[in-house]
């Protein structure tokens, strides 16, 4: 076999794509080249979000990249024996990966490289224009870099969509001895893993966004706040960290400016408002994740009581191509005032679900069709919750609403962190309203009296309404009015926010709260 050049081969470790069968079909694959003395060299990548086709086997034959999948462990065999790794047809063949419709659709910016690079090969990284972001940052003052991204338009993909400049320029006005950098990657909401596939399939991206951050505004220490049930994107990240580290990209001199810039991971404590961020603060300092009093914001009086930069994964690791590329190069991107891409996340009942990266301005049509392929039952789809457990219920009259920030406000509803989870004509929409206030009483910090009393309440509300009778009326009115102080009297947006989910149900279907059921 020694003369013989290798066929490159690609395979995901993208915990979805190991949940599929990713490592046994990688070992079955490496098993059979060697018994058939056919050299094969693997690299396995992050996902390329086409999860439905997980195990995905991409055969390189002359620079062009050829999928096949999903591929068993037990199918590997045959399909080498068939000529898999020369590209020949085959019923799972898919054809050139980058044509695939679903991939050639999309504007990958934040996830250039998802699915392209190994992960953990920072000269890959490079490669691909990793760290000219970073490189270019360093040559420009702090302030300028906090104008390049407040001209990027790019706001927090956390949910808020708040401007990330104004935010890092609160921060970078601050006189402090010590600032911070933290990244909320706690990703909570459902529907969503957007966050956790870019950390495990381009760790450095973040790394290098949150070391812009971090040396515009002066700030040598960050935070990257991981959830819990995460190991497959904390490996990746601990790893990336100490190659970044050694090889200078991290540390006291990074990339040899003088400036210091450290990083660590911080395992989350497993609740919904720890991605809240002052919960999450709380948490990281290592007390009981419970919502602080705003103001003061966490730019002024933040982690251990410092200036903080807090954004979300997606946000940080939008900003090396923002840098590399250009303000105006990324703000070209979008519509109105929702400018650049989105990772927008397909899940529930559809057919193809995964990661969708699109500028905004898409419709949610286009995204459950288009892309989702529909849903997997073959039933219409009735609704879609669009922004996590707090996300409005988007009925299919709405579903030609652009995806755009003030587009969704003004159909009351959110676009959050872009999570669509659909739902075909069998759901019954009161007992997803009572899911949610559910989902609110158990997760509730229990700061405050609208959130950890009002949601039990709503519960109980919602249980009498379903049951029917004479008194439905007056019980949808006390629902209505429960809402209205939860939405105004809560804290933070978990109890001023479930009423979202909630009063869309009700006001979509109101035939769901108004028909008798079996017990
Ligand atoms: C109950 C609750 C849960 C949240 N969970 C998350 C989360 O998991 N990840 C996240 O980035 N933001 C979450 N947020 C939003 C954060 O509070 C905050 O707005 C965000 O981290 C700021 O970053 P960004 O500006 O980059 O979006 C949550 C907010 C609330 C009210
Ligand atoms: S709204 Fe709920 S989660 Fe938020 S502070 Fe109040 S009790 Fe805590």
């Amino acid at each position: 076999m020694s003369g013989t050049p290798r066929v490159r081969v690609f395979i995901s470790r993208d915990a979805a794509a190991l949940a599929l069968g990713a490592d046994e079909t990688a070992a079955a694959l490496q098993r059979v080249a060697l018994a058939g003395r056919v050299p094969i060299e693997l690299v396995r990548t992050g996902s390329r979000g086409m999860v439905w086709l997980e195990p995905l086997v991409e055969v390189e034959l002359a620079g062009v990249r050829i999928a096949y999948g999903p591929v068993s462990a037990s199918a590997v065999q045959a399909l080498v024996d068939a000529g898999m790794l020369q590209g020949a047809a085959n019923a799972l063949r898919l054809g050139a990966t980058g044509e695939l419709p679903y991939l050639a659709r999309q504007e990958r910016l934040t996830f250039a490289r998802v699915g392209i690079t190994d992960p953990l090969d920072l000269y890959q990284y490079i490669q691909h224009g990793g760290y000219a972001g970073l490189s270019r940052a360093l040559s420009m003052s702090g302030a300028e870099v906090v104008q390049a991204v407040t001209d990027s338009g790019l706001r927090g993909r956390g949910g808020a969509a708040f401007p990330t400049g104004i935010k890092w320029k609160t921060v970078l006005d601050q006189q402090a001895t010590q600032k911070y950098v933290v990244c909320n990657a706690d990703e909570g909401d459902s529907g969503t893993f957007s966050d956790r596939m870019l950390m495990e399939g381009d760790p450095f991206a973040l790394i290098e966004g949150m070391t812009i951050a971090g040396t515009a505004v002066g700030a040598s220490q960050g935070f990257i706040y991981l959830r819990a049930e995460y190991p497959h994107a904390e490996a990746a990240l601990r790893a990336a960290i100490a190659t970044a580290r050694q090889l200078g990209y991290l540390g006291p001199d990074v990339m040899g400016s003088g400036k210091a810039f450290e990083l660590d991971v911080r395992m989350g404590a497993g609740a919904y408002v720890c991605g809240e961020e002052t919960s999450l603060l709380e948490s990281l300092e290592g007390k009981r994740a419970e919502v602080r009093f705003r103001p003061p914001l966490p730019a002024i009086k933040g982690l251990f009581a410092q200036p903080t930069i807090i954004n979300n994964v997606i946000s940080l690791a939008s900003v090396p191509i923002i840098l590399q590329k250009g303000s105006a190069f990324y703000r070209d991107y979008g519509m109105g005032r929702s400018r650049g891409t989105l990772p927008i996340q397909l899940a529930g009942n559809l057919r193809h679900g995964g990661l969708v990266e699109k500028a905004f301005g898409v419709t949610l049509r286009e995204l459950l069709y288009d892309f989702g392929g529909g849903s997997i039952t073959g039933r219409p789809i009735r609704t879609v919750q669009v922004g996590g457990p707090l996300g409005a219920y988007i009925p299919e009259k709405d579903f030609d609403t652009p995806l755009d920030y003030e587009s969704f406000t003004a159909i009351g509803a959110l676009v959050g962190h872009g999570g669509i989870v659909a739902f075909d004509d069998k759901v019954d929409m009161a007992k997803m309203a009572r899911y949610a206030m559910e989902f609110c009483a158990v997760e509730s910090c229990g700061k405050c009296t609208p959130c950890r009393i009002g949601s039990k309440r709503g519960v109980e509300v919602l249980d009498r309404i379903m049951a029917g009778g004479p008194q439905r009326a007056g019980e949808v009115q006390l629902l209505e009015d429960l809402c209205d102080t939860m939405q105004h009297g809560s804290l933070c947006g978990l109890g001023g926010m479930t009423p979202f989910p909630v009063m869309s149900a009700l006001r979509h279907f109101p035939e769901d709260f108004n028909r008798d059921r079996k017990a």
